[in-house]
């Protein structure tokens, strides 16, 4: 399929690299594609940013058909542009798509959209420490029919969005609160999906949360409530002893890419992982005998950052004297060094664009 390009008459001003945030910029153009049955994927175009127009009865305002991914491009030391592990973006993608019963995309075909809208947008891929180009994805259900049914039609459109740090806090800990009440996700549910869903699931909580002065809350298992499963907009990870534990995957939890990453570095470099469950009471009874010595959590957004204080059940527990643990920081650095190109990469996750 070829690419139709329709280029913006103007072009935005680029945002303050010292001061960019999360999310609030964005690029002059955009990738959209539309799907239905007759025609398959068809009309792959780049066109200006701008706003869609969406009938008010489509399944995704109603309905919540809605999938999304969240991927970067970095700025090598050299100036060229690099992509981190796409293809598990792109997959994981079809597995949501598979979830929601949305169309499934080409993951070659959308890589190669993907790096030409890039390609067009290069001035926009900031070069600042700390800073990279945020991709969002996403692929909405645009039937305009109100009866529930099998979705027909959809269009799937990629944003970028240069971007400093996920936190306020930057790489300084955050604090997490263990949540009690409300659940993110069940098995059999959609948590292994990236659906927006997952999200509105999330959001009394988040926001009872930093009414508190937490940043995110830390969900438990949806069935007993026993289990640590996950962060709003990252997984997670513990240093117990000498082991590193984090949640496996069992259904409800989102595969994080930077977890996998990350365990796949650990392991690596001789650290002992367990992808096992991991009860609250364990957790509690290691914050109180001082054997977790750090926790962090991963994620595209939020990279590898550090979890300095984790309430639960209005007990607060300093985590890692409030600081950055040494593991942190290494894990952080190990990463990020292969995502912005500043080390060599053995494991062929990078890709120029
Ligand atoms: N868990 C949730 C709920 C997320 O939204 C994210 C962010 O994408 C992650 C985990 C981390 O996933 P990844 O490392 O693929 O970005
Ligand atoms: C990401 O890390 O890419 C995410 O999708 C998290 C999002 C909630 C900002």
């Amino acid at each position: 399929m070829d690419i139709q390009i329709i280029r913006a008459k103007t072009l935005k001003p680029k945002p303050d690299q010292n001061n960019l945030g999360f999310g609030r910029y964005f690029t002059d153009h955009m990738f959209l594609m539309d799907y239905d049955p007759e025609n398959g994927w068809h009309d792959a175009r780049i066109v200006p940013y701008g706003d869609l127009q969406l009938s008010p009865a489509s399944a995704v305002l109603h309905y919540g058909a809605e999938i999304f991914e969240g991927m970067k491009a970095y700025r090598r030391p050299d100036g060229q542009i690099q992509l981190f592990r796409p293809m598990e973006n792109f997959k994981r993608l079809n597995n949501s798509a598979e979830r929601i019963t949305l169309p499934e995309v080409d993951p070659d075909f959308v890589l190669k959209a993907l790096k030409t809208l890039i390609d067009l947008e290069r001035d926009w891929v900031p070069s600042l420490p700390g800073t990279s180009l945020y991709i969002r994805p996403f692929l909405i259900g645009t039937d305009p029919f109100l009866g529930l049914h099998t979705l027909q039609k959809a269009l799937y459109c990629v944003i970028l969005s240069p971007v400093g740090s996920y936190y306020k806090e930057g790489l300084n800990p955050v604090k997490i609160m263990i949540e009690t009440e409300d659940v993110r996700a069940v098995r059999g549910g959609t948590g292994y999906a990236k659906c927006g869903g997952n999200y509105a699931a999330s959001n009394r909580a988040g926001h009872k949360a930093e009414l508190k002065g937490y940043s995110q809350v830390l969900w438990l298992d949806g069935v007993e409530r026993k289990y640590i499963e996950e962060v709003g907009a990252m997984n997670v990870m513990f240093q117990i002893g000498d082991t590193i534990v984090t949640p496996k995957l069992t259904g409800s939890v989102l595969p994080g890419i930077t977890r996998k990453s990350c365990v796949e570095l650990l392991q690596k470099h001789g650290y002992k992982v367990e992808e096992r469950l991991l009860s609250v009471d364990e957790l509690k009874d290691a914050m109180k005998a001082g054997t977790l010595k750090e926790a962090w959590g991963t994620g595209t957004a939020a990279v590898v950052s550090p979890i300095g204080e984790l309430s639960y059940d209005g007990e607060k527990y300093t985590v890692a004297g409030g600081k950055i643990g040494p593991l942190t920081q290494w894990l952080y650095d190990t990463l990020t060094g292969i995502q912005w190109g500043k080390t060599e990469d053995p494991y062929g996750w990078t890709e120029i664009v």
